[in-house]
């Protein structure tokens, strides 16, 4: 990290870490938390303007100035996929643009490392500003298959398959993300124990550091140059392309950073403990969504239901593309706060990293390796200890 960014940040985080307070919902998602100064709450206001703001083709004349994006993009603002701090969801099927999710993409030599595709990267950018072309066309096909619980219930599940055109060959892996849920996302860089060089950002915990995801977020889901990543997103040579090396500018990146460090968590205050979290802890889902953890920053824990590790997770959840230290079939414990109110909306939202899950039970029915024997003592459950489970998981 350049050493002004990192001085800087150093004093903003230990600022941060004094500024705990219990959270109450706020009718604005995106509202800052309670007992924060004035220096502070003028930067966050900054953060979430640059979250909010759409970013324009260099040149571009804009009220925000926000210039500098693509040439190749996935969106043109953070929010357009972090929709008021939420998750994302993937096509609904073919013929549906990715809006709030995106594919990641890679070459998986003999010997499991994993190259950027030559023709995509890392990331497949969909989008692109006039006159120039986008990377690729997707289009999303689900494939359903059916199961049964020991007692005789059925269920359905449904697996992403993807078209990429033009066809990226037959060594190329692709990995289908939707946006993260960001409210409370600040709080993980504090948490015991910390990160270490694996990571702790991203369905795969694959970023070390907030600074870092955010820095990845503008240069890859933007095509925003920034300190962290200055090369422009090009097409393959000969096509002209290039501009300013740091088109955010740093202190639109801490500004942007501190947002995303200080946006308040959920709220759990209401949380019921009842019989479906004893079901919960006693088959052992508890192990990685662990109810509570500390934070370095002082005596406050949060209640993220999640060890913050990644896990093996099983052929069902492994699509082939490994990242950085993590493995293909290998996730970052989602952590289930929040999730109350995304099911309360929407009792089949999309859940785990493609949104394949129509709602948590199916999202249970997808665990498999190091989860497997949670899974198994799931489906054993009782259809009215599912039930009680189900609701717990609903009052998150
Ligand atoms: C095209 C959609 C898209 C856009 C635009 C986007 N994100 Fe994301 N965001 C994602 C996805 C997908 C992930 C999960 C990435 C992964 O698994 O590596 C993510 C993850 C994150 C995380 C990590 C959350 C966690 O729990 O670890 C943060 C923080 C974040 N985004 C912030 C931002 C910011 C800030 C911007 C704007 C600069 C932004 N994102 C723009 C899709 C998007
Ligand atoms: C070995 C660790 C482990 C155990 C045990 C475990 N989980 Fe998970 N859970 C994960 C991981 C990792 C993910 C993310 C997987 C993905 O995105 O593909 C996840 C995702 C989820 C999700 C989706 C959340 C979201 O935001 O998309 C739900 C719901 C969930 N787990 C509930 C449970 C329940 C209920 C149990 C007990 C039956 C359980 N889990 C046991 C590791 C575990």
């Amino acid at each position: 990290m350049p050493r002004f960014l990192t001085v800087l940040f150093l004093i903003l985080t230990c600022a941060i870490g004094g500024s705990a307070a219990a959270q109450t919902r706020p009718a604005d998602p995106l509202a800052p938390p309670d007992g924060i100064g004035p220096d502070l709450r003028a930067a966050y206001e900054t953060g979430r303007l640059i979250f909010n703001g759409h970013w324009r083709p260099s040149g571009t004349d804009g009220p925000d100035k926000l210039e500098g994006l693509g040439p190749l993009y996935n969106r043109i603002s953070c929010a357009s996929c972090h929709s008021a701090g939420g998750r994302g969801k993937p096509p609904g099927g073919p013929g549906e643009n990715f809006l709030t999710a995106l594919v990641r993409i890679g070459v998986v030599g003999e010997d499991g490392s994993v190259e950027p595709h030559p023709l995509y990267g890392q990331q497949i950018q969909d989008r692109a500003i006039p006159g120039m072309k986008p990377e690729a066309e997707l289009s999303l096909t689900w494939r359903y298959e059916k199961g049964r619980f020991p007692d005789g219930t059925p269920y359905e599940l449904r697996r992403p398959d993807l078209t990429i055109t033009p066809d990226p060959g037959p060594d190329a892996r692709w990995s289908i993300r939707v946006a993260q849920p960001l409210h409370g996302v600040g709080k993980f860089a504090h948490a015991v124990p910390g990160p270490d060089d694996t990571g702790r950002f991203g369905w795969k915990a694959a970023m070390p550091s907030l600074a870092m995801q955010n820095a990845s977020a503008l240069s890859q889901d933007m095509g925003v140059t920034n300190l962290f990543f200055p090369d422009p997103i090009c097409p393959p040579a000969p096509e002209p392309c290039g501009g300013n090396r740091n088109e955010a500018g740093g202190v639109r990146l801490m500004s942007l950073t501190l947002f995303t460090e200080l946006l308040p968590p959920p709220d759990l205050s209401q949380h019921r403990n009842g019989k479906g979290e004893m079901l919960f802890m006693k088959i052992g889902c508890g192990g990685c969504h662990k109810p509570e953890i500390a934070l370095r920053t002082g005596p406050e824990r949060i209640m993220a239901y999640s060890d913050l590790r990644r896990h093996r997770m099983g052929e069902g959840l492994d699509d082939g593309l490994p990242e950085g230290a993590a493995a293909s079939d290998e996730w970052r414990t989602a952590p289930l706060w929040g999730l109350g109110a995304v099911l309360a909306d929407d009792p089949r939202a999309p859940l785990l990293h493609d949104g394949r899950a129509r709602g948590a039970e199916e999202a249970i029915l997808w665990h498999g390796g190091a989860a497997a024997r949670a899974r198994h003592a799931f489906v054993n459950l009782s259809r009215e200890d599912r039930g009680y489970l189900l609701e717990f998981l609903g009052g998150l």
